[in-house]
């Protein structure tokens, strides 16, 4: 056995998948090899959804009955909504409502006892869980504002339906099309981290309330899901400073700071998310005349290709565009990250589904730094 340290398991190869896969040095991802770009413009999140649990695009039919079966299950408990608007007024963070929030829908889980083995009812779980997280997170984000929650309109996607429950008003096409692209590129990314989270528990044949809440946690963190908003409010500090884009890149670079929505561990060119809603960014600015935003972050990747930074690799991810899409949607920028999960949710229970279909605990190894042959002095002699 090796001792081999790969800290972060960097480069370590822990499961086989055929869900996604990114090729850092070209810029592609696929999910079930279909292109995230034909996915993104041609497919919306449910037919995603569908290829990503059951390995197929589906047929017109398969897509309206799986479609049903969502929307079947878009409602949640009176007493979860209550607790949702009592996370709110206690200030609760948006991440940690969510993860509570899910953690509670499992008392109301119709199937509960079911095994982790029996694949059908986990199935009908990993539905439950994906069709209900818009409910939650729009019933607490009306709740911030001191608003009832909005019942589910089922006429309307699992795009559409969020934002319509968010705000109370049915989005125009362009919106809901949007906000569904943006659910699509978000759904699956390979084994970051809040998808190993879900696979670790998941390989120890737990249920898949456990795998979802750990990619929840997992995805809470700054290094992970939280860089678009940090974009977001850079875009707002360059606003509100009245400062140049390019100044303001420059003072960052010159106190050794990092520019966010820069940098990949896995892409070495520029993210395809990120042209994807680099195009979107520029439609919505175009239709609303408000190009702010666009002007901005244009200025700023400009620079820095000018600059040789994209040259060597750090190039714009999929955050440096999300955060100004989301913020012409009307979206609360603390929301991001909790639609960040929304999306991620159906790809963490495609791996947890999959792994679990030749399972195998996971448990590493730590290479042991402490002491040995410690002599133990009982308590009340030391
Ligand atoms: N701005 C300026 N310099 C950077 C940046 C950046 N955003 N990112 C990396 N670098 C530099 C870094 O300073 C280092 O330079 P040097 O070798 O001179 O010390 C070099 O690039 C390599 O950095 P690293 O930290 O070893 O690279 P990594 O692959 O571990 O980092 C990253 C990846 C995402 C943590 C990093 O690029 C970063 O902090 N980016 C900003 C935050 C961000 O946008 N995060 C979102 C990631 S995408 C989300 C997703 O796909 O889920």
């Amino acid at each position: 056995m090796s001792d081999e340290l790969k800290r972060g398991l960097e480069g370590v190869v822990v499961a086989e998948s055929g869900l996604s896969h990114v090729d850092g040095q070209v810029g592609k991802l696929v999910y079930r090899g279909y292109d995230i770009e034909d996915l993104a413009l041609k497919a919306e999140y449910e037919e995603v959804l569908y290829l990503l649990w059951h390995g197929e695009l589906p047929t017109r039919a398969e897509l309206d009955a799986f479609t049903d079966e969502l929307v079947a299950e878009r409602e949640v408990d009176d007493d979860l909504l209550e607790t949702v608007a009592t996370l709110a007024e206690a200030d609760e963070r948006p991440m940690a409502a969510l993860r509570t929030a899910t953690s509670m829908l499992s008392a109301y889980e119709p199937e509960a006892d079911a095994d982790a083995e029996d694949r059908d009812a986990a199935l009908r779980k990993g539905r439950r869980i994906t069709a209900k997280i818009p409910t939650i997170l729009a019933a607490f984000e009306r709740a911030r504002q001191g608003e009832d929650p909005v019942d589910p309109d089922p006429s309307l996607s699992h795009a559409g339906n969020f934002l319509y429950m968010l705000t109370g008003t049915e989005p125009d096409a362009v919106s809901e099309e949007t906000f569904d692209m943006a659910l699509t590129i978000h759904a699956d990314h390979g084994l970051n981290a809040s998808t190993f989270t879900g696979m670790v528990i998941g390989s120890t044949m737990a249920d898949i309330y456990s795998g979802v809440i750990g990619g929840i946690g997992a995805l809470s963190g700054p290094l992970h899901g939280g860089a678009n908003q940090d974009v977001m409010e850079v875009l707002y500090e360059i606003d509100e400073s009245e400062k140049d884009p390019v100044e303001w890149v420059i003072d960052v670079r010159e106190s050794g700071r990092r520019i966010p929505g820069f940098g990949h561990r896995v892409y070495k060119v520029k993210d395809p998310r990120a042209k994807l809603l680099q195009a979107k960014l520029r439609d919505l600015s175009e239709s609303s005349g408000d190009t702010k935003w666009l002007d901005y972050t244009t200025a700023i990747e400009e620079y820095l290709t000018e600059e040789g930074l994209v040259e060597k690799g750090i190039a714009p991810n999929v955050d440096f565009y999300s955060g100004s899409v989301y913020d012409h949607l009307g979206i609360p920028l603390d929301m991001f990250t909790p639609i960040f999960a929304m999306s991620r949710a159906g790809g963490w229970i495609a791996h947890v589904f999959e792994y679990q279909e030749d399972n195998r605990l996971i448990r590493p190894r730590a290479r042991y730094t402490g002491a040995t042959d410690a002599e133990f002095v009982p308590i009340d002699e030391r």
